[in-house]
């Protein structure tokens, strides 16, 4: 990184690329971290406003956390689905009460468990299914995918499948229901650990424009 780039003036903010991402920006604009050039059409993937010291980047959602984690960016937003699958080093600030969805267990409609078999169970969330059904005392066979989770089941691939459910309408356009509900998640506001220390100040005044739920 750049000595520019580290510069204690600039807040570096890594935000998911998107419409939550854009939603997101907005709040932060009214917030007195405004950088109209954001919003502009082009394919660059950096920006900042001198005058308020901040520097966006757009950056793949489920890889926010890796830019804050290693301090690439100070802040970050990131879905409570990738800091709870990650873990990730840093410091959640707030939940923003926006890209709101739960994680669940899904299965064809009509499907009965036998609890004496083991549960083939579909997902990317890997870790968080693994938790859920150890907290459960329930033996599992964990299908690592990558995507399109709602197909496993209807292959024969799993039984199950722990995944995002924000409408419903994937689930229900492949003959799949909601079994249980695992967590409600949403966006959250997150920081490096140094660089909530070192530009506090600036951080502070973003949380206090944000409003929002304290963690
Ligand atoms: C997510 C999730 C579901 C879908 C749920 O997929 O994995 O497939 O959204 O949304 P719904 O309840 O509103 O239908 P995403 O678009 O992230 O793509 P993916 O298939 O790569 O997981």
């Amino acid at each position: 990184m750049s000595e520019d780039r580290q510069n204690k003036d600039f807040l570096n903010v890594a935000l998911p690329k998107g419409r939550l991402g854009e939603t997101v920006y907005q709040r932060f604009a009214a917030a007195g971290f405004e950088c109209p050039a954001l919003l502009e059409n082009s394919r660059k993937l950096i920006f900042e406003n001198a005058s308020v010291g901040v520097r966006y980047f757009w950056v793949k959602p489920s890889d926010v956390a890796i830019y804050v984690a290693r301090g690439a960016a100070d802040i970050g937003v990131a879905g409570k689905d990738i800091l709870l699958e990650y873990r990730p080093e840093v410091y959640e600030l707030l939940d923003l009460g926006v890209g709101k969805c739960r994680m669940a267990v899904a299965a064809p409609v009509g499907y009965h468990e036998d609890p004496a078999r083991t549960l083939r169970v579909a997902t990317k969330f890997s870790r968080i299914a693994r938790d859920y059904y150890a907290g459960m005392g329930r033996d599992i066979d964990i299908i690592h995918l990558n995507g399109s989770i709602e197909i496993a089941p209807i292959l024969g691939l799993s039984d199950v499948i722990v995944d995002i459910v924000e409408t419903g309408t994937t689930l229900r356009e492949n003959n799949l229901e909601v079994r249980e509900t695992i967590v409600q998640i949403s966006a959250r506001l997150i920081a490096n650990k140094s660089g909530y220390k070192f530009k506090r100040e600036k951080i502070l005044k973003l949380m206090d424009g944000l409003g929002g739920k304290s963690e």
